[in-house]
């Protein structure tokens, strides 16, 4: 099943994609067909308490929304464009181009979305971005960032005066954090030299609410609200945890035919090992289980000052 799954995914025509960023080849998110199947049951709970939580800030915006790291689109068009005020348009950036050719087509027929590629870690901004947003939200991206400061410069010089920013960003979880330990194994270290660039730096903090609220202070922010919340996320079954592990895995691509199933099925068996995982048989029908995976994660609501 794992080698049937596994094909199906590296067959898809969404494949990875390569950037060159700073000069070193950097693989971002690039399974969107996959991403979209598994994603939404697992994200829908936690947008919507994020979206009902901010229901007043989101109906009083007005003007262009940023969505940083939109990914294929479908959580920007189908749950956030609706609780926005019918005077806000989206403008969804993405470091990846697949992402954003998939979220164009996606959202084609919606006047108010329009999509551009963007790293939010550059250190080349446009000058036409600077100041070009009143608010910007951003979900389960940022920490997918290595230069925390830079990100969250970056997001201060993207909007105007008196804008909003509300984001959630993972800081502990299993999908990222069987990274260490696979890339031990000698069989795979030579793919995953790299992984250290695929955890948020901020999971490492001793405090990571206060190294965060530090950083966004003395970029310029007021913080308006920062907390750490825990997530359940309910995979109805292995094969689906296994879809949204490889749909966001940037090494498997880059490792030989032979060496995928055996990393497929490893990739499971650590994350499945992680602390945060546990199973639950289902009472009454004994055969079906559900695999529940608990994740940290940053609440973030910023507001650039008037002056
Ligand atoms: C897990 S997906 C989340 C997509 C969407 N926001 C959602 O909630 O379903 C993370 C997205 O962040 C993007 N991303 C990663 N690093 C980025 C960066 N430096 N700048 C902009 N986008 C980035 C990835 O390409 C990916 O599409």
């Amino acid at each position: 099943m794992l080698r049937l799954l596994q094909k199906a995914i590296c067959s898809s025509k969404h494949q990875q994609i390569r950037i060159n960023l700073r000069n070193s080849e950097v693989y971002t998110m690039h399974d969107a067909e996959n991403y979209i199947k598994v994603s939404h049951a697992q994200t829908f709970p936690v947008y919507k308490s994020m979206l009902d939580e901010f229901e007043n800030e989101l109906s009083q915006m007005k003007g262009k929304c940023l969505d940083i790291g939109c990914g294929p689109g479908n959580h920007s068009r189908d749950l956030i464009l609706p609780k926005l005020s019918p005077e806000c348009s989206i403008v969804g950036v993405d470091i990846s181009k697949n992402m954003i050719d998939y979220a164009r087509k996606y959202c084609a027929k919606e006047k108010r979305m329009t999509f551009k590629v963007m790293d939010i870690e550059t250190r080349d901004l446009k000058k036409e971005d600077i100041e070009a947003y009143d608010n910007g939200l951003s979900f389960f991206c940022l920490h997918w960032v290595q230069d925390v400061r830079c990100g969250f410069e970056n997001i201060f010089k993207l909007l105007r005066p008196g804008g909003h920013f509300i984001a959630l960003s993972v800081v502990d979880g299993s999908a990222l954090f069987t990274y260490p330990k696979l890339a031990k194994y000698p069989r795979y270290k030579e793919y995953m030299k790299d992984y250290l660039k695929y955890i948020t730096p901020i999971h490492y903090e001793e405090n990571p609410r206060s190294s965060l609220k530090k950083i966004c202070e003395e970029v310029g922010f007021g913080v308006v609200h920062m907390s750490m919340r825990e997530i359940m996320l309910d995979f109805k079954d292995e094969a689906e945890l296994m879809t949204l592990l490889l749909s966001i895995n940037p090494f498997i691509d880059r490792m030989p035919e032979s060496l995928r199933d055996e990393y497929t099925r490893d990739l499971l068996q650590e994350a499945l090992k992680q602390e945060s995982f546990y199973k639950k048989v289902e009472p009454r029908a004994s055969q079906e289980q559900s695999l529940y995976d608990l994740y940290k994660c940053m609440v973030i609501h910023l507001k650039k000052p008037i002056s």
